[in-house]
Protein backbone atom coordinates (compact mmCIF):
# COMPACT_ATOMS: atom_id res chain seq x y z
CA UNK A 1 0.00 0.00 0.00
CA UNK A 2 1.21 3.89 -0.58
CA UNK A 3 2.40 4.43 2.81
CA UNK A 4 0.90 7.98 2.39
CA UNK A 5 -2.14 6.28 1.90
CA UNK A 6 -2.18 5.44 6.13
CA UNK A 7 -1.32 8.83 7.25
CA UNK A 8 -3.40 10.31 9.93
CA UNK A 9 -3.11 13.62 10.63
CA UNK A 10 0.37 15.72 11.38
CA UNK A 11 3.36 15.76 9.28
CA UNK A 12 3.69 14.00 6.38
CA UNK A 13 6.91 11.49 7.06
CA UNK A 14 6.84 10.02 4.47
CA UNK A 15 10.61 9.50 2.38
CA UNK A 16 11.61 8.24 -0.57
CA UNK A 17 15.30 6.24 -0.64
CA UNK A 18 16.80 4.55 -3.16
CA UNK A 19 13.26 4.48 -5.53
CA UNK A 20 11.21 2.95 -2.44
CA UNK A 21 8.60 4.68 -0.70
CA UNK A 22 9.44 4.34 3.13
CA UNK A 23 6.24 5.49 5.64
CA UNK A 24 9.12 7.48 7.62
CA UNK A 25 12.84 8.09 7.47
CA UNK A 26 13.89 5.96 10.72
CA UNK A 27 15.44 2.46 9.22
CA UNK A 28 16.88 -0.31 11.42
CA UNK A 29 20.37 -0.97 10.28
CA UNK A 30 21.95 -4.37 10.10
CA UNK A 31 22.50 -5.84 13.81
CA UNK A 32 21.37 -9.16 15.61
CA UNK A 33 18.03 -7.91 16.09
CA UNK A 34 17.79 -8.58 12.58
CA UNK A 35 18.86 -11.89 12.14
CA UNK A 36 16.11 -14.31 12.56
CA UNK A 37 12.82 -13.59 10.89
CA UNK A 38 11.26 -12.84 14.23
CA UNK A 39 13.52 -10.53 14.82
CA UNK A 40 13.15 -8.44 11.42
CA UNK A 41 9.17 -9.11 12.56
CA UNK A 42 9.20 -7.70 15.97
CA UNK A 43 11.71 -4.56 14.32
CA UNK A 44 9.15 -4.06 11.62
CA UNK A 45 6.05 -4.05 14.28
CA UNK A 46 7.89 -1.74 16.28
CA UNK A 47 7.62 0.87 13.31
CA UNK A 48 11.06 0.23 11.24
CA UNK A 49 10.30 1.82 7.77
CA UNK A 50 12.87 -0.50 6.54
CA UNK A 51 15.25 -3.14 8.05
CA UNK A 52 18.67 -4.18 6.92
CA UNK A 53 19.56 -7.70 7.54
CA UNK A 54 23.09 -8.42 8.86
CA UNK A 55 25.78 -9.12 6.18
CA UNK A 56 26.77 -11.93 4.43
CA UNK A 57 30.43 -11.65 4.61
CA UNK A 58 33.03 -12.50 2.10
CA UNK A 59 34.77 -15.16 4.10
CA UNK A 60 31.23 -16.91 4.85
CA UNK A 61 31.19 -17.38 1.10
CA UNK A 62 34.83 -18.24 0.26
CA UNK A 63 35.01 -20.75 3.13
CA UNK A 64 32.01 -22.36 1.57
CA UNK A 65 32.94 -22.37 -1.69
CA UNK A 66 36.49 -24.38 -0.95
CA UNK A 67 34.94 -26.26 1.69
CA UNK A 68 32.12 -27.43 -1.50
CA UNK A 69 35.10 -28.10 -3.65
CA UNK A 70 37.24 -29.65 -1.16
CA UNK A 71 34.75 -32.25 -0.41
CA UNK A 72 33.26 -32.81 -4.15
CA UNK A 73 36.50 -34.05 -4.89
CA UNK A 74 37.83 -35.71 -1.64
CA UNK A 75 34.35 -37.69 -1.22
CA UNK A 76 32.10 -36.52 1.77
CA UNK A 77 33.65 -38.61 4.89
CA UNK A 78 36.06 -35.62 5.02
CA UNK A 79 34.19 -33.22 6.10
CA UNK A 80 35.66 -32.92 9.78
CA UNK A 81 38.92 -32.82 7.90
CA UNK A 82 38.01 -30.08 5.42
CA UNK A 83 36.37 -27.69 8.06
CA UNK A 84 39.38 -27.63 9.78
CA UNK A 85 41.21 -26.11 6.58
CA UNK A 86 38.99 -22.65 6.76
CA UNK A 87 39.23 -19.89 9.48
CA UNK A 88 36.51 -20.60 11.88
CA UNK A 89 33.90 -17.76 12.58
CA UNK A 90 31.60 -19.12 14.99
CA UNK A 91 29.29 -16.37 15.22
CA UNK A 92 28.78 -16.32 11.57
CA UNK A 93 28.34 -20.03 10.90
CA UNK A 94 25.24 -19.10 8.59
CA UNK A 95 26.05 -19.71 5.15
CA UNK A 96 25.04 -18.33 1.92
CA UNK A 97 21.64 -20.96 1.96
CA UNK A 98 20.17 -20.40 5.42
CA UNK A 99 20.70 -16.37 4.61
CA UNK A 100 18.72 -16.46 1.18
CA UNK A 101 16.28 -18.58 3.23
CA UNK A 102 16.17 -15.81 6.08
CA UNK A 103 15.45 -13.60 2.86
CA UNK A 104 12.65 -15.53 1.57
CA UNK A 105 11.04 -15.74 5.19
CA UNK A 106 11.67 -12.34 6.14
CA UNK A 107 10.37 -11.08 3.23
CA UNK A 108 7.09 -12.71 3.75
CA UNK A 109 6.38 -11.95 7.23
CA UNK A 110 6.60 -8.08 6.89
CA UNK A 111 4.99 -5.13 4.75
CA UNK A 112 8.17 -2.71 4.91
CA UNK A 113 11.09 -3.07 2.60
CA UNK A 114 13.99 -5.30 3.70
CA UNK A 115 17.46 -4.93 2.42
CA UNK A 116 19.89 -7.73 2.07
CA UNK A 117 23.60 -6.86 2.61
CA UNK A 118 26.75 -8.18 1.55
CA UNK A 119 30.17 -7.58 3.15
CA UNK A 120 33.55 -8.00 1.52
CA UNK A 121 36.77 -6.28 0.78
CA UNK A 122 37.73 -7.71 -2.67
CA UNK A 123 36.00 -8.15 -6.30
CA UNK A 124 36.78 -12.06 -6.41
CA UNK A 125 33.23 -14.27 -6.92
CA UNK A 126 31.76 -12.98 -3.93
CA UNK A 127 29.44 -10.37 -5.81
CA UNK A 128 27.78 -13.71 -7.54
CA UNK A 129 25.51 -14.14 -4.81
CA UNK A 130 24.04 -10.33 -5.36
CA UNK A 131 21.88 -11.96 -7.74
CA UNK A 132 21.10 -14.89 -5.50
CA UNK A 133 20.00 -12.05 -3.03
CA UNK A 134 17.59 -10.69 -5.75
CA UNK A 135 16.32 -13.81 -6.56
CA UNK A 136 15.25 -14.54 -2.50
CA UNK A 137 13.23 -11.32 -2.41
CA UNK A 138 15.77 -8.32 -1.18
CA UNK A 139 14.08 -4.81 -2.13
CA UNK A 140 17.45 -3.78 -2.42
CA UNK A 141 21.13 -4.60 -1.38
CA UNK A 142 23.47 -2.48 0.94
CA UNK A 143 27.14 -3.05 0.00
CA UNK A 144 29.81 -2.90 2.68
CA UNK A 145 33.07 -3.10 1.29
CA UNK A 146 34.99 -2.71 4.55
CA UNK A 147 39.02 -3.43 4.67
CA UNK A 148 42.07 -2.32 6.29
CA UNK A 149 44.74 -1.13 3.21
CA UNK A 150 47.45 -2.89 5.29
CA UNK A 151 49.52 -3.17 1.99
CA UNK A 152 52.48 -0.81 1.40
CA UNK A 153 51.92 -2.04 -2.67
CA UNK A 154 48.14 -0.36 -2.34
CA UNK A 155 48.29 3.18 -3.14
CA UNK A 156 45.18 5.30 -2.20
CA UNK A 157 44.19 4.96 -6.22
CA UNK A 158 44.24 1.48 -6.54
CA UNK A 159 42.06 0.97 -3.07
CA UNK A 160 39.57 3.44 -4.19
CA UNK A 161 39.37 1.69 -7.85
CA UNK A 162 38.84 -1.56 -5.95
CA UNK A 163 35.90 0.26 -4.24
CA UNK A 164 34.50 1.63 -8.09
CA UNK A 165 34.89 -2.52 -9.44
CA UNK A 166 33.13 -3.78 -6.67
CA UNK A 167 30.11 -1.70 -7.13
CA UNK A 168 29.97 -1.94 -10.61
CA UNK A 169 30.20 -5.51 -10.75
CA UNK A 170 27.26 -5.71 -8.23
CA UNK A 171 25.22 -3.17 -9.80
CA UNK A 172 25.46 -4.57 -13.71
CA UNK A 173 24.47 -8.17 -12.74
CA UNK A 174 21.08 -7.07 -10.24
CA UNK A 175 18.41 -4.56 -10.69
CA UNK A 176 17.67 -4.15 -7.09
CA UNK A 177 19.06 -0.70 -6.04
CA UNK A 178 22.53 -0.65 -3.94
CA UNK A 179 23.56 1.76 -1.54
CA UNK A 180 27.10 1.85 -0.70
CA UNK A 181 28.38 1.86 3.05
CA UNK A 182 30.41 4.24 2.59
CA UNK A 183 34.49 4.58 4.38
CA UNK A 184 34.68 7.56 6.19
CA UNK A 185 38.56 8.28 4.92
CA UNK A 186 39.01 8.65 1.99
CA UNK A 187 41.04 11.88 1.08
CA UNK A 188 38.22 13.31 -1.29
CA UNK A 189 34.75 11.86 -0.02
CA UNK A 190 33.22 13.78 -2.87
CA UNK A 191 35.00 12.43 -5.46
CA UNK A 192 34.74 8.73 -4.11
CA UNK A 193 30.69 9.73 -4.06
CA UNK A 194 30.38 11.33 -7.39
CA UNK A 195 32.23 7.86 -8.62
CA UNK A 196 30.34 5.49 -6.51
CA UNK A 197 27.08 6.55 -8.15
CA UNK A 198 28.34 6.93 -11.37
CA UNK A 199 29.32 3.44 -10.99
CA UNK A 200 25.91 2.00 -10.57
CA UNK A 201 25.09 2.60 -6.65
CA UNK A 202 21.89 4.11 -6.34
CA UNK A 203 22.76 5.68 -3.11
CA UNK A 204 25.23 5.64 -0.40
CA UNK A 205 25.46 5.36 3.67
CA UNK A 206 27.85 7.40 5.64
CA UNK A 207 29.35 6.21 7.07
CA UNK A 208 30.33 2.85 7.86
CA UNK A 209 32.03 2.64 11.38
CA UNK A 210 35.23 1.18 11.17
CA UNK A 211 35.84 -1.15 14.77
CA UNK A 212 39.58 -0.17 15.89
CA UNK A 213 40.97 -3.17 17.98
CA UNK A 214 42.02 -2.17 21.54
CA UNK A 215 45.47 -3.31 23.85
CA UNK A 216 44.86 -4.96 26.91
CA UNK A 217 48.23 -4.37 28.95
CA UNK A 218 47.60 -6.61 31.18
CA UNK A 219 47.48 -9.72 28.75
CA UNK A 220 49.88 -7.38 26.28
CA UNK A 221 46.96 -8.67 23.69
CA UNK A 222 45.60 -6.56 20.99
CA UNK A 223 41.95 -7.21 22.04
CA UNK A 224 38.47 -6.65 19.54
CA UNK A 225 36.49 -4.04 20.97
CA UNK A 226 33.17 -3.40 20.36
CA UNK A 227 31.24 -0.60 21.94
CA UNK A 228 28.17 0.69 20.87
CA UNK A 229 27.82 4.31 19.67
CA UNK A 230 27.15 7.48 21.27
CA UNK A 231 25.33 10.90 19.63
CA UNK A 232 28.97 12.64 19.52
CA UNK A 233 29.68 10.35 16.62
CA UNK A 234 27.43 11.97 14.28
CA UNK A 235 29.50 15.12 13.71
CA UNK A 236 31.64 13.11 10.90
CA UNK A 237 28.69 12.09 8.71
CA UNK A 238 26.60 15.36 9.71
CA UNK A 239 29.32 17.62 8.13
CA UNK A 240 29.52 15.07 4.88
CA UNK A 241 25.45 14.78 4.11
CA UNK A 242 25.63 18.50 4.66
CA UNK A 243 28.31 18.74 2.18
CA UNK A 244 27.11 16.19 -0.42
CA UNK A 245 22.67 17.30 0.16
CA UNK A 246 22.10 18.68 -3.42
CA UNK A 247 25.20 17.81 -4.89
CA UNK A 248 23.94 13.90 -5.67
CA UNK A 249 22.21 11.98 -7.63
CA UNK A 250 22.06 8.77 -5.03
CA UNK A 251 19.61 8.43 -1.80
CA UNK A 252 21.34 9.49 1.41
CA UNK A 253 21.19 7.45 4.39
CA UNK A 254 22.93 8.48 7.59
CA UNK A 255 24.38 6.24 10.13
CA UNK A 256 26.24 6.16 13.32
CA UNK A 257 25.46 7.79 16.52
CA UNK A 258 21.81 8.15 16.90
CA UNK A 259 20.62 8.30 20.32
CA UNK A 260 17.15 10.22 20.48
CA UNK A 261 15.03 12.08 18.17
CA UNK A 262 17.58 15.10 18.00
CA UNK A 263 20.05 13.07 16.10
CA UNK A 264 17.46 12.27 13.65
CA UNK A 265 16.19 15.75 13.40
CA UNK A 266 19.95 16.79 12.58
CA UNK A 267 20.71 14.08 10.22
CA UNK A 268 17.53 15.02 8.15
CA UNK A 269 18.37 18.56 8.63
CA UNK A 270 21.67 18.27 7.14
CA UNK A 271 20.09 16.19 4.11
CA UNK A 272 19.77 12.99 4.89
CA UNK A 273 16.90 11.15 3.01
CA UNK A 274 17.04 8.50 5.55
CA UNK A 275 18.34 7.73 9.33
CA UNK A 276 19.61 4.14 10.55
CA UNK A 277 20.16 3.10 13.60
CA UNK A 278 21.70 -0.24 15.83
CA UNK A 279 23.18 1.51 19.11
CA UNK A 280 20.15 2.49 20.37
CA UNK A 281 17.89 -0.43 19.46
CA UNK A 282 20.50 -2.61 20.88
CA UNK A 283 20.21 -0.58 24.36
CA UNK A 284 16.98 0.11 24.62
CA UNK A 285 15.05 -2.40 22.11
CA UNK A 286 13.02 -2.25 19.08
CA UNK A 287 10.27 0.20 20.97
CA UNK A 288 12.21 2.62 20.78
CA UNK A 289 11.91 3.27 17.44
CA UNK A 290 8.70 4.82 17.91
CA UNK A 291 10.51 7.30 20.87
CA UNK A 292 12.43 8.51 17.15
CA UNK A 293 9.55 8.84 15.69
CA UNK A 294 7.58 10.54 17.94
CA UNK A 295 10.02 12.99 18.79
CA UNK A 296 10.79 13.78 14.93
CA UNK A 297 6.66 14.41 14.74
CA UNK A 298 6.72 16.70 17.73
CA UNK A 299 9.60 18.36 16.56
CA UNK A 300 8.47 18.93 13.19
CA UNK A 301 5.12 20.12 14.52
CA UNK A 302 6.09 22.67 17.69
CA UNK A 303 8.34 24.33 14.04
CA UNK A 304 5.22 23.72 11.62
CA UNK A 305 7.47 21.60 9.29
CA UNK A 306 4.66 20.01 6.22
CA UNK A 307 6.83 16.96 5.70
CA UNK A 308 9.96 15.69 6.01
CA UNK A 309 10.96 16.62 2.27
CA UNK A 310 10.40 20.35 3.82
CA UNK A 311 13.29 19.86 6.64
CA UNK A 312 15.69 17.96 4.09
CA UNK A 313 18.77 19.86 3.41
CA UNK A 314 17.83 22.93 5.38
CA UNK A 315 20.69 23.19 7.69
CA UNK A 316 23.01 21.86 4.48
CA UNK A 317 25.91 23.76 3.07
CA UNK A 318 24.09 25.02 0.32
CA UNK A 319 21.21 26.02 2.97
CA UNK A 320 22.80 26.89 6.03
CA UNK A 321 22.76 30.87 7.11
CA UNK A 322 26.58 30.76 8.11
CA UNK A 323 28.08 28.19 5.78
CA UNK A 324 31.52 29.33 6.49
CA UNK A 325 30.56 27.25 9.94
CA UNK A 326 31.53 24.19 8.31
CA UNK A 327 34.93 25.05 6.67
CA UNK A 328 38.23 26.43 7.48
CA UNK A 329 37.41 29.77 8.40
CA UNK A 330 35.45 28.13 11.41
CA UNK A 331 37.92 25.95 11.88
CA UNK A 332 40.50 28.95 13.34
CA UNK A 333 37.42 30.42 15.00
CA UNK A 334 36.54 27.31 17.19
CA UNK A 335 40.09 26.39 18.51
CA UNK A 336 40.52 30.09 19.81
CA UNK A 337 37.00 29.89 21.55
CA UNK A 338 38.27 27.46 23.47
CA UNK A 339 38.59 28.65 27.02
CA UNK A 340 41.46 26.31 29.57
CA UNK A 341 41.04 26.58 33.33
CA UNK A 342 45.05 26.88 33.91
CA UNK A 343 45.80 30.50 33.32
C1 LIG B 1 26.63 -6.04 17.16
C2 LIG B 1 26.66 -5.33 15.82
C3 LIG B 1 26.57 -6.07 14.64
C4 LIG B 1 26.63 -5.42 13.41
N1 LIG B 1 26.55 -6.16 12.25
C5 LIG B 1 26.67 -5.54 11.05
C6 LIG B 1 26.63 -6.26 9.83
O1 LIG B 1 26.45 -7.48 9.80
N2 LIG B 1 26.78 -5.56 8.68
C7 LIG B 1 26.95 -4.21 8.64
O2 LIG B 1 27.08 -3.64 7.57
N3 LIG B 1 26.96 -3.50 9.79
C8 LIG B 1 26.83 -4.12 10.96
N4 LIG B 1 26.87 -3.38 12.11
C9 LIG B 1 27.01 -1.92 12.03
C10 LIG B 1 25.65 -1.23 12.17
O3 LIG B 1 24.78 -1.61 11.12
C11 LIG B 1 25.81 0.29 12.14
O4 LIG B 1 26.32 0.70 10.90
C12 LIG B 1 26.75 0.80 13.24
O5 LIG B 1 26.49 0.16 14.48
C13 LIG B 1 26.60 2.32 13.42
O6 LIG B 1 25.30 2.67 13.73
P1 LIG B 1 24.83 3.02 15.23
O7 LIG B 1 25.65 4.16 15.66
O8 LIG B 1 23.38 3.35 15.12
O9 LIG B 1 25.09 1.80 16.05
C14 LIG B 1 26.78 -4.01 13.35
C15 LIG B 1 26.83 -3.28 14.55
C16 LIG B 1 26.76 -3.92 15.78
C17 LIG B 1 26.83 -3.10 17.04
Amino acid sequence: MDPSMTRNIGPNLVTPWLGLSLKHPVVASASPLCQTVTGVAQLAKAGAAAVILPSLFEEQLHHDAAAFEFLSSAGCDSSAESSSYFPSFPEFDRGPTDYLKLIRDARAAIDVPLIASLNGTTDSGWTDYAREIEKAGADALELNVYGLPVDEDQNARMVEDRYVSIVKQVTQSIRIPVSVKMNPYFSSPMEMADRLIEAGASGLVLFNRFYQPDFDLEKMEVVPSLQLSSPSEIRLPLLWLSVLFGRTSGSLAASTGVETSSEVIKYLLAGADVVMTTSALLRHGPEHLRTLTDGLTQWMTQRGYESVGQMRGAMSLRNARNPSAFVRANYMKTLASYQHPFV
